[in-house]
């Protein structure tokens, strides 16, 4: 399916490519030098093999990248490293790793994912053995689960068949439907083989806002009390994460078994970003800016970008609403 895709985008390009006299030079160097991106992505896409030319788990580049990219979140750091550290130097693990991410919106759910993949895949997001799926984009209505189910199954053992070291990503696993959780259970269990194919080095990252609630009210507690958010112990979230997990009916989580069967080897909270954490934010992103070009970074438009946030609750203002979501395109406006 896939290399149908491919086929057609190739296909798309020699067409786009016909009228290219007709540009002027710059949106032609525009269009040629997007077309050479794209170019080198399919052609990586052709040649990437599952094997240690294009896989090798980057220990200390998942570390730096943790410390240098990621803020506020020193539990789902220690853990992110821990789990991921631990699980790819075992040669042989009794099972897959499934890491599931609670927490607010913008707080960094899905950008630890991508460091995760760029630190054990050379083509990091754009690997193909790193496959995303988004519950209402992939899965929207629920007269078609049990099409979804056998699709889905299809795709995890398709995938898993090509390569042992797959990544899968369920986005917004909140929104999922519990049957469709259910019918992934299999490929998260103890099995040594499954139909012939072990699942045991795979990755399964679910991500979702379940239990982010709760975390923010303990972030609170202590904010309060006047304790730095550093003090914060997993011990004082983990039994309010999984027990909001377990206990909203909303979230699919409470219908399955994955919880009691022990499937999730880690829940990993992220805390809700303070104003100092979205400062950071638009910092860093100034920073890979400059480095294709632009100004350097200015302390003074962080601060302008934080400050046109919202924040929340309503009478302290400690969290951002939207944590660090909209920071890029706040910075095209001030920039
Ligand atoms: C691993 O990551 C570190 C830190 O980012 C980097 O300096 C190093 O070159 C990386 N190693 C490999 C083999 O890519
Ligand atoms: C792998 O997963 C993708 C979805 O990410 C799907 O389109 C593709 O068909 C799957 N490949 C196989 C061989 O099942």
């Amino acid at each position: 399916m896939k290399f149908v895709h491919v086929l057609w985008v190739l296909n798309a390009l020699l067409i786009a490519g016909t009228p290219v006299d007709a540009f002027d030079p710059i949106t032609t160097t525009v269009v040629v030098s997007f077309g050479a991106a794209l170019g080198r992505t399919i052609y990586n896409y052709l040649r990437e093999t599952c094997d240690s030319r294009w896989l090798t788990y980057n220990s200390t580049g998942l570390k730096t990248d943790l410390e240098n990219k990621l803020f506020g979140q020193h539990l789902a750091s220690r853990i992110i490293l821990k789990a991921v550290s631990g699980f790819m130097s075992n040669e042989n693990p009794k099972k897959p790793l499934v890491l599931s991410l609670h927490g607010w919106t913008g707080t960094g759910k899905n950008f630890v994912s991508q460091l995760i993949a760029e630190n054990v895949y050379k083509e990091g997001m754009h690997s193909k053995f790193v496959h995303v799926f988004t519950s209402t984009l992939h899965f929207p209505h629920p007269s078609l689960l049990s099409s979804y189910k056998s699709q889905l199954q299809q795709w995890i053992k398709g995938n898993v068949s090509n390569c042992e070291r797959s990544m899968f990503i369920f986005d917004e696993m909140d929104k999922m439907h519990p049957g469709l959780i259910d019918s992934i259970k299999p490929y998260l269990d103890y099995y040594e083989k499954l139909d012939g194919v072990s699942y045991r080095k795979s990755i399964f990252i679910f991500l979702s806002n379940a239990g982010g609630e709760s975390i923010v009210e303990t972030a609170l507690d202590f904010w309060r009390e006047g304790r730095a958010r550093e003090e914060i112990d997993l011990k004082d979230l983990e039994t309010s994460v999984s027990l909001s997990v377990f206990n909203n009916e909303k979230s699919g989580f409470f219908h399955t078994s994955l919880i009691d069967k022990n499937l999730v080897d880690f829940f990993v909270p992220f805390l809700p970003l303070e104003y100092s954490h979205v400062v950071q934010c638009a910092m860093a992103e100034m920073k890979a800016r400059a480095s294709e070009g632009e100004g350097p970074p200015d302390l003074d438009v962080a601060n302008q970008v934080a400050k046109d946030l919202i924040y929340f609750p309503k009478q302290e203002r400690v969290f951002s609403v939207k944590g660090c979501k909209t920071i890029e395109s706040k910075l095209d406006y001030y920039t």
